[in-house]
């Protein structure tokens, strides 16, 4: 049999910075809520992983890297000892099997309630309330109107990447993907209706920039710039956060962009709609590093679409979302042309095995 030449490059090995991965289909950031009540990924966490660990690189799902910032009940953290000796039993359990993992660190930002980050403030770059509710202990709830950070707190949210990044080196992870997408609390710095502030952190996009810039600078000075990835949504529009201005949002994200470049980060994901249009183009262009593409929701990522991003749209490699889920061995099924199991929307994020660790295996 002959295989097409991109088809190929998608099982050929490569380095993500400092993390050498077998191919190069990733594993997107998939939140599925079956952590502990307080925060620890357990053995089924574990397992869930080490299934998925032919992927060339997994990619956690969002993680808290302070109590405040946590955005769902089950979504696991990094913030102490406990959570840290659970990522530890993950890492060995990818490794074992050959993979490699890292933690995507996420901050809610206005994206929480008190009824799911214990009782504590929420925070976001400005006190506008996101539009939805919150899925809390007492039920569904209006999100609130966050506190603005003071301009001393924006800076130090930095620190608190740091924290969380280096508790991620010490478990043995292979380094962390920062999430500056999807209306989180980086991106609500991004988008200029999130973000009204008058500081050093809003108006231009230089000033709407900083804080993702600092976040970089600090994770990267604190584990090596090859072991941190970001990932960004420009125009994504989603839980409120909207880029509605395409000039603005070529100026914000390209400036982004040429600091990434520069800074020499492992990776930078990308996730939009439209991954050979003009926008991803012109970052494509300007990034000089390993590009990961996903093109977003709409539809389930194909190993038709995998290779038209690798051919045609300049990715170095792709994040695979339910179809990962769906497919512990997504890998081995893609290259060897056999069916794939249809990913059940319904147990996403409910909790429990069932849709999470009892996908077949060919
Ligand atoms: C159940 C589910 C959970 C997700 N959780 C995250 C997340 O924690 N972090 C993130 O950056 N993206 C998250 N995403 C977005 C995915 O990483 C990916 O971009 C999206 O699923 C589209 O890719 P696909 O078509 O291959 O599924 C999630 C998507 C789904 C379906």
């Amino acid at each position: 049999m002959t295989v097409s030449a991109e088809l190929d490059t998608l099982f050929r090995p490569m380095t993500l910075g400092e993390i050498p991965v077998a191919n190069r289909v990733v594993m997107a950031p998939l939140t599925r809520l079956r952590a502990d009540q307080d925060g620890t990924p357990g053995e089924m966490v574990a397992r869930y992983y080490a299934q998925r660990a032919g992927m060339g690189l997994i990619v956690s799902e969002g993680t808290f890297p302070t109590e405040a910032s946590r955005g769902y009940l089950g979504q696991p953290g990094l913030v102490d000892a406990t959570h840290q000796a659970a990522w530890a039993a993950v890492a060995s359990a990818v490794h074992e099997r050959g993979g490699q993992i890292v933690v995507q660190l996420m901050h809610a930002g206005r994206l929480t309630h008190p009824g799911i980050n214990g009782g504590r403030e929420v925070l976001a770059p400005s006190a506008i309330a996101a539009p939805g509710t919150a899925r809390t202990e007492a039920g569904k709830e209006r999100f609130p109107i966050p506190a603005a950070l003071t301009t001393t707190e924006a800076a130090g949210v930095a620190d608190q990447f740091v924290g969380a990044a280096q508790r991620a080196v010490a478990a043995g992870l292979d380094g962390v993907e920062i999430h500056a997408a999807n209306g989180y609390l980086l991106h609500q710095f991004l988008a200029p209706n999130s973000n009204r502030r008058t500081d050093e952190y809003g108006g231009s996009p230089r000033n709407r920039i900083r804080l993702v810039e600092q976040v970089i600078d600090s994770v990267s000075d604190a584990i090596g710039p090859g072991r941190v990835g970001l990932r960004i949504s420009p125009q994504h529009d989603v839980q409120g956060t909207l880029e509605a201005d395409p000039a603005d949002v070529m100026e914000t994200y390209g400036t982004l962009v040429d600091y990434v470049s520069r800074r020499g980060l492992a990776y930078l994901s990308i996730l939009h709609r439209d991954p050979g249009g003009s926008l991803v183009q012109d970052l494509r262009r300007r990034f000089a590093g390993s590009l990961i593409m996903n093109s977003g929701f709409a539809s389930a990522t194909t190993l038709a679409d995998a290779c038209t991003m690798l051919r045609d749209a300049g990715a170095d490699a792709v994040a695979v979302g339910r179809a990962a889920i769906a497919n512990p061995d997504l890998v081995e099924r893609w290259r060897d042309g056999h069916p794939l199991n249809a990913a059940d929307p319904q147990t996403f994020y409910v909790g429990g095995a069932e849709g999470y660790i009892d996908y077949p295996h060919r």
